[in-house]
C-alpha cells in the first residue's frame, strides 16, 4: 500500500477503505508518513469530505494508535465531557465539580488552548502548584478517593491525533466535520468512559459557524459513540457570543468559581445545568432531568460543589485557598474599559475576534511552544442584546502591557456592533441530541 495512492483516491473523490486509513494513522502515528503527505489528505479530505463509514474507521484507528485507559478499577458509571471548543468557555471547571458533588465519578482527559478558543488545562493551571501531569495510578485513585481527576492528552492516548491536531491546525484544516468528529471521539473512546456527553457550539466563535454543520457534527459523533457501545448524547449551545463574560484563563476560573457560589452569568448556569442533567441521566444518577435540575441546584446551594472544587484542586497539587480566596489567583496589572462609542443596543460581538483580543494579550499561544499569560484577558460589560449608552464600558481589558492592551481595544471595538434596534433573540440551547 502506498500513501501517495490514497491521497489520490480522496482527492478524486474516492471512499477509503479500513486497511487504507489504519494504514495511514499507523504509519504517521510511528513516523513513517511524512507531514507533507498527511498535510495533502488532510485538505483533500477537507475538500471531499468523508463517509460516516470513513469518519467510524478513523475514528476507531485514532482511538487505536496508543494505548486505552482502564477505568474498571473506578466504581459507578464514568461519564466524559468534551466541548468543540469556544471563547470563555470555563465550562469543565464548574461542571466537573458540581456533578462529582452529585455523585458522578468525573475521569476526564483535556486539552490546552488552541487557535482562538481556550482549553481547561491552561485554565486550571492558573491555581499554583496545579499539574494534570498524573501518572494512571494516581488518576484512578484520586477519582476514586474524592470524584474527580483531570489530566492532560499524555503521549500515549490518541497519540495520532495529537500529531494530527498540531498539522491541522498549520495546514487550515480545522474545522472539517469528519476531522473534528473523529479527533473528538477518538481521545474520548480512549479515554475509556462509559457514557460521553457533548457540548457542540455554534456561531462565531466555534469552528462550525452554521447552526445546520453543528447538528451535522453532533449527529456524526452520536453516531460514532453509540456505535462503539457508548452512551453518547450532544447538546447544541450558542457560542456567537463569548459564554459568560469572562474570557482569560485566571478570569475565566474566578467566574466558574462564582457561578460555584451561586452568582454565575445565565447562560452558563444554564449550560452547566443542561450539561450537568444529561451526566447525571447518562450516569443514571437521576431519573428525570427535573430531577437532575434540582440535584445540581442542591450541590451549589449547600456549598458542596464549591468544596468539590477545593478538594480536586488540592488533590492535583493546587492551592485550595484560592477556591476560597480567588483574590489569591493571577491578577494583571493593567485594567483598562473600553467605552462603548454610540448610544444603542449591543446587536453583534464577533466571537472570535473576542478570542483573538486574548490571544493579542498573551492569554493563548503563539506556537506549540510558547508560554501564557495566565492572568489577561477581558470581562465584557455587556452581552448581545444589552442597551449601552455612549461612554459607557463595554468590556473591561486585564493587560501586562499598555500596548497590547491598546491593540486589544481596537480589536475588541471592530468586533462589537451597535445598532438602533434590539437583535433578535435566539435560543441559548438550540437541541439536545441523542
Ligand atoms: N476539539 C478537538 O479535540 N478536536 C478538534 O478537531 C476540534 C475541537
Amino acid at each position: 500500500m502506498r500513501m501517495y495512492d490514497i491521497i489520490m483516491k480522496k482527492r478524486n473523490g474516492g471512499e477509503l477503505s479500513r486497511e487504507e486509513l489504519r494504514f495511514f494513522v499507523e504509519g504517521y502515528t510511528c513516523g513513517s508518513i511524512p507531514d507533507y503527505q498527511v498535510s495533502a489528505l488532510m485538505m483533500a479530505v477537507y475538500f471531499r469530505g468523508m463517509t460516516h463509514l470513513e469518519t467510524c474507521e478513523l475514528t476507531m484507528a485514532m482511538a487505536d494508535s496508543g494505548d486505552r485507559l482502564d477505568l474498571s478499577g473506578i466504581g459507578g458509571i464514568k461519564v466524559d465531557k468534551h466541548s468543540t471548543g469556544g471563547v470563555g468557555d470555563k465550562t469543565s471547571l464548574a461542571l466537573a465539580p458540581m456533578v462529582a458533588a452529585c455523585g458522578i465519578p468525573v475521569a476526564k482527559m483535556s486539552g490546552r488552548g488552541l487557535g482562538h478558543t481556550g482549553g481547561t488545562i491552561d485554565k486550571l493551571e492558573s491555581f499554583p502548584g496545579f499539574t494534570t501531569a498524573l501518572s494512571p495510578e494516581r488518576f484512578r485513585d484520586n477519582v476514586n478517593r474524592i470524584g474527580i481527576a483531570i489530566m492532560g492528552q499524555t503521549a500515549d492516548l490518541a497519540p495520532a491525533d495529537k500529531k494530527l491536531y498540531a498539522l491541522r491546525d498549520v495546514t487550515a484544516t480545522v474545522d472539517n466535520m469528519s476531522l473534528i468528529a473523529s479527533s473528538i471521539m477518538s481521545k474520548k473512546l480512549a479515554a475509556g468512559a462509559d457514557a460521553i456527553v457533548l457540548d457542540v457550539k455554534t456561531g462565531s466563535g466555534a469552528f462550525m459557524k452554521r447552526e445546520e454543520d453543528a447538528r451535522a457534527l453532533a449527529e456524526e459523533m452520536v453516531g460514532i459513540g453509540k456505535g462503539a457501545g457508548k452512551t453518547t448524547v450532544a447538546v447544541i449551545s450558542d457560542m456567537d457570543q463569548p459564554l459568560g463574560f469572562a474570557v482569560g484563563n485566571a478570569l475565566e476560573v474566578r467566574e466558574a468559581i462564582e457561578t460555584l457560589k451561586g452568582q454565575g452569568p445565565e447562560d452558563f448556569v444554564e449550560l452547566c445545568m443542561t450539561l450537568g442533567s444529561q451526566m447525571l441521566l447518562a450516569g443514571k444518577r437521576a431519573a428525570s432531568e427535573q430531577e437532575a435540575r434540582t440535584m445540581l441546584e442542591q450541590v451549589i446551594s449547600d456549598g458542596s460543589a464549591l468544596e468539590k472544587l477545593a478538594e480536586f484542586v488540592e488533590a492535583q497539587g493546587g492551592d485550595r485557598n484560592c477556591v476560597y480566596h480567588p483574590e489569591f489567583l493571577p491578577v494583571a496589572s493593567v485594567r483598562k474599559e473600553v467605552p462603548a462609542p454610540a448610544s444603542g443596543y449591543v446587536s453583534r460581538i464577533v466571537c472570535d475576534e473576542v478570542g483573538i483580543c486574548s490571544l493579542i494579550l498573551g492569554g493563548g499561544r503563539e506556537t506549540k511552544e510558547s508560554g501564557i499569560d495566565l492572568a489577561v484577558g477581558l470581562v465584557l460589560c455587556k452581552k448581545t442584546g444589552d442597551p449601552v449608552r455612549a461612554g459607557e464600558p463595554l468590556a473591561v481589558i486585564h493587560a501586562n502591557d499598555s500596548a497590547k492592551a491598546q491593540e486589544a481595544e481596537k480589536r475588541f471595538l471592530s468586533a462589537c456592533t451597535i445598532s438602533d434596534k434590539a437583535p433578535e433573540k435566539l435560543p441559548f440551547i438550540r437541541a439536545v441530541i441523542v
